[in-house]
């Protein structure tokens, strides 16, 4: 989400978010959550239906010096039931999630539902492009430098699924439509990344 598209109130200028946000597959601590962390004063809500990708995120949240690492809470829980009331965050943002639900319609009728009106969602995922010179790249990047890269962590197995993922995905154009089925009332999808990366946008 690019700094003049965020849903959050800032006081004078300056980043002093109040409110909640969702964030959810908390595993891990991506550039999304970095930018997040700057915004003092935010209580960040991390979810995720696997005890274990709670734990390792919960430690490494642990190692971080900044203040704001402080606000993040983390919840088990289920995308596509989520365990919050209607109308109770300021913003959503899901970083190499939604590709791996199963029923991804749910799950943004979920952030629909507990999204205040007019707030915003974030979706950063791998993108499945119309090119097929993108594509083909895209799969060449993950034979020959993810997946023997995450080999050498013994981690091989994790990220071999990518390329049949991102095929199975949605296109930009199809996860907007999705979006908008699930009652957003608009959606932009953005290719980020030369097209390897997209980023959907929407508004409730
Ligand atoms: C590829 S990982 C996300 C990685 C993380 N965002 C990061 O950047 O390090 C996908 C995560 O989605 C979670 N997940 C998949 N389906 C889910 C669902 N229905 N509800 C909650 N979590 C789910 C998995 O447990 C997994 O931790």
């Amino acid at each position: 989400m690019e700094e003049d598209e965020c849903c959050l109130d800032r006081g004078q200028g300056r980043r002093h978010c109040v409110g909640r946000v969702l964030w959810k597959w908390g595993f891990g601590f991506s550039s999304v959550r970095e930018s997040w962390c700057q915004w003092q004063g935010l209580q960040v809500i991390a979810l995720d239906f696997s005890k274990e990708q709670l734990h390792v995120a919960a430690s490494r949240q642990q190692e971080r010096t900044k203040p704001c690492y402080k606000n993040i809470e983390w919840v088990e829980g289920d995308a596509t039931d989520l365990p919050f009331s209607h109308s109770s965050f300021d913003a959503a943002t899901i970083g190499y999630g939604l590709r791996n639900i199963v029923d991804k319609k749910k799950s943004l009728q979920e952030m629909h539902r507990v999204l205040k009106p007019g707030s915003k969602l974030s979706v950063l995922d791998f993108n499945k492009s119309a090119s097929q010179l993108i594509s083909s790249i895209q799969d060449w990047m993950i034979d020959h430098v993810v997946v023997p890269v995450a080999s050498g962590y013994g981690l091989a197995d994790e990220y071999s699924y990518l390329k049949h993922s991102i095929k199975e995905f949605l296109t930009g154009d199809e996860l907007e439509k999705l979006a908008k089925e699930a009652g957003f009332s608009e959606a932009k999808h953005y290719e980020i990344g030369t097209g390897f990366m997209g980023n959907l946008v929407a508004k409730r």
